[in-house]
Formats: C-alpha cells, structure tokens, sequence
C-alpha cells in the first residue's frame, strides 16, 4: 500500500502553491507554507481565506470547513520547522536551476523517505532529481489552474523514480479530490504539450494582426473550448507563459519562432491577471 500523506510542506506560495495548498487542506491534511520570505507565505494564507469566503457566500464551502481549511494552513520562515511533512511539493518558478537547489537544500533536512514532488509545467523530472542523492523519491505532480477547479493532476515519474513514490503521488492528489493521469517524462508532458501547438499559432495569428478577442471567440465557440488562449495567457501569467514556450522549444531541440508580442508585454510589466493587465485589462475587483 502506498504511503499515505497527512502532512505537505509547500515551497513557492505563488499562484500554484497556494491553490494545492488550499485543496489538501480542504481534504484534511496539514499543510506548512514556505516561500522566500514568511510575509510571501502569509500573503498566500490571506489569499486563500479570501478565496474560501467568496466560495462561502457562494455557497459552496459551509461555514465550519473553511475555519477548519484554514487551521491546517501553517506559513513557515524556515525549512527546518517542516521535517515532519510525508511529502514536499515545490511550486517555485519554472527554472531547472532554482527547482533543483530547493531539493538540493531539501535532502539536507528531511529524511531520505520525504517524497519529493515537483509542480513543473515542463522540465525533465529526470533532470530536476539529476543531482540528489535519493532520486526515487522524486515525481512530477502537475496540478493545473486554478487548482480549487481544475480536476486533473498529470503525475509523471523520472528514469530513477520509484514505483510506490509515483503510487503515492496517485494516491494523494485523488484524496484531495482530483483525478491523476500517468503522463511521460518527455517535454511539456501531454497537456502542455498539446497546449505549446496552440498557443503558438494563436501568437503568430495575433502577431499577424488578427484582434485578441477575434482568436479568443473563434477557439471558445469553433473548438468548444470554456477559454481562449489569450485570456489562458493572461490567467496563468505571461512571465509564466514565456518560461513554459522556452523551456518547451528548448525540449523539443528548436528555436523558439514567435512570441514578439508576449516577450513586449512581460518586459512592460504587464504579466496577465496577476498585474491587473496583460493582453486584457482587469480592473480591480
Ligand atoms: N501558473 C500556472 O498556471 C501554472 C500551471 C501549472 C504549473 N505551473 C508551474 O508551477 C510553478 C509555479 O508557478 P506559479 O504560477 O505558481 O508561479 P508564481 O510566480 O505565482 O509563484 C512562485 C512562488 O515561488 C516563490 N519562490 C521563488 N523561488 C523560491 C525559492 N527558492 N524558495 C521558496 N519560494 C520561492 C516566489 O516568491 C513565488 O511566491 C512553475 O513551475 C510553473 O511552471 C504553473
């Protein structure tokens, strides 16, 4: 029977982060939230109570399980304080470097039987786990936005990881009430890299001069799509985006062709919902 996690620390409390973070302690687990600096971890647990409230006056969260959501979130200033989590889950940015000195840093304090688990849109888990000493421990459980939503988790093992770890991982994400999907450790796995195709060809209609909106309509209604992929740019982030276009082109071994557009707006600051504006605008609610 595979290990069944009642603890998760969650590193990187961005948008990813904090949506997992929400999800498995809705479903009982305690989760410890750790980023760069313990306000960031914070911010996150705000976020997240501001989230279940408007999901409360919704009603679809009761009263009483928001206050216990929100017990079992615990913001942390160091590692350290996390030795006791089953299982870790980073969800810092999308950078082979920065993801493998987390684990690095990780092996050095949690026990060697700590499953180790990576939030990657794109990147080799085989080359994330490259350099730990304990490779099996280490799978790709990608969770998609906005997580509180989103029912599919892509669980992906590396060339070293263990069966019973990817079995974990199954185990765990169907407990928090998603529904995993064994994909291959190849670039962008299956989800991404069926959405790299589309993307591209709607920067490309958009670098043409074809209007945002036109390209939005035209996949929702011809495709029966519930976004257009301007606005899914703009919901994930279009620093995010970039990353993702890179490091696919660069899995797949070619050069990255389009993006002139997406490239002006992320150097404008204009990074998509999380800035107020991207390819849209969005006012403050
Ligand atoms: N945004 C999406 O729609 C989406 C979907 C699926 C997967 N992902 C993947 O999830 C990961 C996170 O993406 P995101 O959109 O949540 O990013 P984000 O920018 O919203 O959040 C990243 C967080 O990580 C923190 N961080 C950075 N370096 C850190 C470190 N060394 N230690 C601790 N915290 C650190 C940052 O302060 C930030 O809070 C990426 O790998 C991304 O590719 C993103």
């Amino acid at each position: 029977m595979s290990k069944k996690i009642e603890s998760l620390l969650v590193i990187g409390t961005g948008t990813m982060g904090a949506g997992i973070a929400q999800v498995a302690a809705a479903a009982g687990c305690e989760v410890s939230l750790y980023d760069t600096a313990l306000d960031a971890a914070e911010n996150a647990r705000a976020r997240i109570a501001a989230s279940l409230a408007r999901a409360k006056e919704k009603g679809y969260v009761e009263a009483a399980d928001m206050e216990d959501t929100l017990a079992r979130l615990h913001p942390v200033g160091t590692l350290e304080s996390s030795r006791e989590a089953g299982a870790v889950i980073e969800a810092v940015r999308e950078d082979l470097q920065v993801k493998q000195e987390v684990f690095l840093q990780l092996e050095n304090i949690v026990p060697p039987d700590t499953l180790l688990w990576t939030n990657t849109s794109m990147i080799s888990i085989t080359r994330i786990a490259d350099p730990l000493r304990h490779p099996e421990r280490v799978a790709g459980t990608h969770f998609f936005n906005p997580v509180p939503r989103m029912k599919l988790v892509e669980i992906i093992g590396g060339r070293r990881t263990d069966a019973r770890t990817l079995e974990a991982a199954e185990s765990a994400v169907r407990a928090w009430g998603k529904t995993p999907v064994r994909a291959p450790d190849t670039p962008g796995f299956i989800v991404n890299r069926l959405l790299d195709a589309l993307l591209r060809e709607a920067l490309s209609l958009h670098e043409e001069g074809v209007e945002g909106r036109a390209i939005d309509e035209a996949v929702r209604l011809g495709l029966n799509f519930p976004m257009g992929p301007l606005e899914l740019m703009d919901l994930v982030g279009l620093d995010t985006t970039r990353d993702c276009l890179v490091a696919q082109a660069d899995g797949m071994g070619r050069e990255l062709k389009c993006g002139e557009s997406l490239l002006r707006l992320v150097k404008d600051g204009r990074l998509g919902r999380k800035s107020g504006r991207g390819f849209f605008d969005y006012p403050p609610q």
